[in-house]
């Protein structure tokens, strides 16, 4: 039999699907059949490429030509201008540098090495032997067979990896508190809820690449001395649910989950527990109270998890994205991953790139990348030939900023700058968006979620909605922004948990940098987007 010479990759992950793209996966390969080309052509699943256009986006290897897909038509053309007479279809070729971020005169990567997003958009996710020929379950192996779960706890903290949930805890000390807690039963957790608008990073991982988190929620097992563990995935994460549980299946089969992993003596169960779309259910104690039955409500911290976590027992709760680089950490070396990023936040972050912006989707740079080349390399800049206006990093509970301060380096320590990490989100908008608007769309958004528990929050995010609304429709008072600020000190002082506690950053920061709007519109200047302009009256039609 010949080998197959070309591969077509089709990016499945669960937005091209939305796209069509297991159709024009289809009709590529009735096209391939159709023009016996079989022989020579595959065509395979594989995750997200990163970048999203309005179509689907596909990879031809060998040669690394990028096409998006819009039609059938278009499935078609690939297949008889490409494979068929070996010509590069012009009209439906994107840029390969947008996909690899390449500096387009060298040629040359300009990122570092994908870490958490190497196998994405590479391998098909379904398939564990792609997982495994690319060193997948090398690290467990190494773990497994070499290592004592002390030497484990040592590398993760010499590796300096801090939590990419949002809070920056440092991992490997996390994992210390947890194996040295006095119970026999302990608990491993991933947080996959992913609640955060705009951000999709965890998702595209469990999509793409799903037995990284397989493999590193048992290395994370071995190394604190739990034997059952949990996946936390938002309900409506279909594609994720799915990869993940196809990946525990065939983990199962041959041995990497279960009893005796490996003929080492060491057994771990994992299972997926389903969310319901409640944002709050992302705070690790809430999640807890959800896995064990009850309505997603935080507990009061301390205890933290690692001590009294699930069932009251020591529990490690850690994000999608920090148990992603776990494998790569043991194959690689602490020093390895210190080496990328900055001095108190080490190895690569993952950025969901949203809103105004040309290259929508993932990027995977060091530690410490800036604001404006993320916004300007990598996503390309503002489409339409427009300006850039607003800008949130960190997700929805992040800090708001004008484009004075793009020069800053996001890491763990930027907040002190104006700039939080959270989750990894960069959102900008446009000349043509409304700062007293978009205050109110995130509060909108705080109040809906917040849980009710506690009167800062609850009460917090509904007054600052009411107050919001006024101000946009030209109705509010210059003492009512101040009194902004002020719910945004109470609710970060006094609430409960970090929801409320998180809100009043988005609340404080865009206030303050745009000041001058928010009193624009108490005296009913309006601005490029504004809502609260009286429509004018209709003129009567005369008889
Ligand atoms: C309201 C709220 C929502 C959160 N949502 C998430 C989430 O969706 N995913 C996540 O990993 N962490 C989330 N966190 C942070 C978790 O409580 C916890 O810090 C994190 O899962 C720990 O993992 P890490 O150390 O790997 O970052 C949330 C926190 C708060 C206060
Ligand atoms: S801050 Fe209070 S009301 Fe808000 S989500 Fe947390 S516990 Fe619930």
């Amino acid at each position: 039999m010949r080998m197959k010479i070309q591969t077509v990759l089709v990016s499945v992950d669960s937005s091209s699907a939305l796209r069509g793209a297991r159709q024009f996966k289809k009709h590529i390969e009735e096209n391939v059949k159709k023009y016996q080309l079989s022989d020579m052509v595959e065509v395979l699943e594989t995750g997200s490429l990163g970048v999203y256009k309005d179509g689907v986006i596909v990879a031809v290897y060998p040669e690394e030509v990028f096409y998006e897909i819009n039609s059938t038509d278009d499935a078609e053309q690939l297949v008889t201008e490409h494979f068929l007479k070996g010509r590069i279809v012009k009209d439906l070729m994107i840029d390969k540098s947008v996909i690899k971020h390449e500096k387009k005169e060298t040629g040359k990567l300009d990122r570092e090495e994908r870490i958490v997003l190497k196998n994405v958009g590479v391998i098909d996710p379904g398939a564990i032997e792609e997982y495994i020929a690319r060193d997948g379950y090398m690290a467990l192996a190494k773990v497994l067979k070499e290592m004592k779960p002390e030497n484990v706890i040592d590398v993760v903290k010499k590796s300096n990896i801090r939590g990419r949930g949002g809070a920056g805890f440092p991992t490997g000390m996390k994992w210390e508190f947890t194996a040295k807690a006095d119970n026999p039963e302990k608990y491993v957790i991933c947080n996959a809820d992913e609640g955060e608008p705009g951000t999709f990073k965890d998702r595209l991982i469990m999509e793409g690449d799903p037995h990284s988190v397989v493999e590193a929620m048992t290395i994370a097992a071995y190394a604190v001395g739990a034997n059952k563990g949990y996946i936390y995935i938002r309900g409506e994460y279909y594609g994720s649910i799915d990869n993940i549980r196809k990946a525990i299946k065939d983990a199962y089969e041959i041995g990497l989950l279960g009893e005796d992993i490996m003929g080492s003596g060491f057994s771990f169960d994992l299972s997926v527990r389903l969310g319901a779309g409640a944002y709050i259910c992302g705070e690790e104690t809430a999640l807890i109270e959800s896995i064990e039955g009850r309505p997603g409500r935080p507990r009061l911290k301390p205890p933290y998890p690692p001590v009294e976590g699930l069932y009251g027992k020591p529990t490690v709760v850690n994000n999608v994205e920090t148990f992603s680089n776990i494998p790569w950490i043991i194959n690689n070396g602490p020093e390895a991953f210190k080496a990328l990023g900055t001095e108190g936040s080490s190895g690569t972050k993952v950025f969901t790139l949203v809103g105004n912006i040309i290259n929508r989707g993932l990027v995977e740079v060091p530690m410490g990348t800036s604001i404006f080349d993320l916004i300007y390399k990598y996503g390309g800049g503002i489409p339409n030939g427009k300006k850039l206006k607003i800008v949130q990093t960190g997700g929805t509970a992040g800090t708001f900023m004008n484009t004075k301060k793009l020069e800053i380096g996001l890491d763990y320590d930027s907040a002190k700058e104006g700039a939080s990490l959270g989750s990894g989100v960069i959102l900008c908008m446009d000349e043509d968006s409304c700062a007293v608007d978009c205050a109110k769309t995130v509060m909108e958004f705080f109040a809906h979620e917040s849980c009710g528990k506690c009167t800062p929050c609850r009460e917090g995010t509904r007054v600052s909605v009411k107050l919001l609304d006024k101000i946009s429709k030209g109705q509010g008072r210059e003492e009512e922004v101040e009194q902004l600020l002020m719910i945004a000190d109470v609710m970060e002082q006094t609430s409960f948990c970090g929801l409320g506690q998180s809100a009043a950053i988005p609340l404080r920061t865009i206030v303050q940098s745009f000041r001058d709007e928010f009193s624009d519109h108490v005296q009913k200047k309006p601005c490029n987007a504004c809502t609260f302009v009286e429509p004018k009256k209709k003129k009567r039609s005369k008889r």
